[in-house]
């Protein structure tokens, strides 16, 4: 049944009560106030967006309640969402001045053989499809026409091969679940090999389920039937296998599984998920080939700690052994900065893409990239590092805390 939130107004005004009330939204401000009364008359095309926090406002007046709530939430307390935000005001930028910056700003990488026009990755999100029909081929295109490297999720809402497609041979890599029966795994990857994916990015954060209050209380106001659409549907990477009884999560697993899924695929494995020093050694050890620092877009456990506060500790232990990819909470180019002054070989990006595919389709995601690239590059310019080997550790110094979240500014998550 199509959505209309326009019409939807006991939706918005719960939506409106909730942001109130919501942990979350402390610095819910008079900006944020205008935006939520009249931002998506204002903005008819993407072209007129300044911000990724507009695209959310966009999202949320587009996107049917339930995905919305599934999208923006945390789990518990929303802490951890929290704090992946606040944790890059503990990050302040050192920038050099007179430096011949009037060249063009080199933000290319190349991270285990994939080539990036920018260090900004597309992270992957599950069911796309419920923010917008142009789903995971529209962000794919969107990436092929801004550069960006993509990561698919296995419970993505486009076939592999059509992202694949889109997006372009070695520009993709597989976020992998593995099933509780190997077997079912082995299917996932050799698909995903077959496809044109050069990486696998197993997801080690969710062994124990999770609690998304945020996802369950904007549910509430969904009126439309669930079922209807969901009933009985598996993800397009499970055609052809019979689901029925496999779980999507292997809580028996260990760190060998690395060397197993080597035993089955020639892509390179990276593990999705590690938040610790110990761990991200421990990865190396076993020979994993790379690390994404994640929790799960602080949709995992609700441990407090941000992710870029986790980034020092992980990127000692490695020591340059692997590459190490970083995201949640990244909304700004100076964000993006900081992560790779401290280390990181490239940044993960979830919701903002998603508000952007929300709001305006695969147009939407094109001017979400289009803004963090300008935000980065004119934070590249403005301190002295015209290309992305220039950055590092003394561009940035950690500051020992966070700035509360009134003093974010326009940051209105
Ligand atoms: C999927 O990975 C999710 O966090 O919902």
């Amino acid at each position: 049944m199509p959505f209309n939130q326009k019409n939807n107004q006991g939706y918005r005004r719960e939506f409106l009560k909730f942001l109130a009330g919501s942990p979350l939204l402390t610095s819910y401000s008079a900006f944020s106030q205008e935006v939520e009364e009249t931002l998506g008359e204002k903005l008819t095309n993407p072209g007129q967006v300044i911000n990724v926090f507009e695209m959310e406002a966009l999202a949320r007046e587009k996107v049917p309640p339930a995905h919305f709530g599934y999208l923006i939430s945390g789990v518990d307390s929303d802490t951890t969402l929290r704090a992946n935000r606040e944790g890059y005001t503990r990050f302040q930028i050192h920038p050099r001045r007179l430096v011949d910056v009037s060249g063009p700003t080199d933000m290319s990488v190349n991270v285990l053989g994939a080539e990036a026009r920018s260090p900004i990755f597309l992270s992957p999100i599950g069911s796309t499809g419920g923010f917008h029909p142009d789903a995971d081929v529209g962000a794919a295109r969107a990436a092929a026409a801004k550069g960006h490297h993509m990561i698919l999720s296995t419970q993505a809402s486009s076939p592999i091969e059509d992202v694949v497609q889109a997006r372009g041979e070695g520009s993709v890599w597989f976020q992998l679940y593995s099933t509780d029966r190997w077997e079912y795994t082995e299917a996932l990857l050799r698909r995903a090999e077959a496809a044109g994916c050069t990486a696998v990015c197993l997801t080690v954060d969710l062994p124990g389920g999770r609690n998304t209050e945020t996802s369950a209380v904007l549910a509430r106001g969904d009126d439309r039937f669930c079922e209807e659409c969901h009933y009985g549907q598996a993800k397009p990477i499970f055609d052809g296998l019979d689901m029925q009884g496999v779980g999507l999560v292997d809580a028996a697993l260990t760190w060998d599984v690395i060397g197993r899924i080597k035993d089955v695929t020639n892509m390179k494995v990276l593990i999705k998920g590690i938040e610790v020093g110990p761990d991200a050694a421990l990865a190396v050890q076993y020979g994993a080939d790379g690390i994404i620092l994640s929790n799960h877009g602080a949709r995992a456990t609700d441990t407090g700690r941000g992710t870029i506060e986790c980034l020092p500790e992980v990127i000692a232990a490695v020591n340059g052994r692997i590459p190490v990819i970083i995201d949640g909470g990244i909304r700004r180019g100076t964000d993006v900065f900081k992560a790779l002054a401290l280390g990181a070989s490239a940044v993960g990006i979830g919701r903002p893409y998603c508000w952007g595919l929300g709001a305006f389709g695969q147009a939407g995601v094109e001017r979400v990239l289009d803004l963090l690239n300008r935000e980065l590059a004119i934070t590249m310019r403005g301190s002295g590092t015209p290309s992305i080997a220039a950055i590092g550790p003394d561009y940035v110094q950690d500051v020992g805390h966070r700035v509360p979240r009134g003093t974010l500014g326009r940051d209105i998550l």
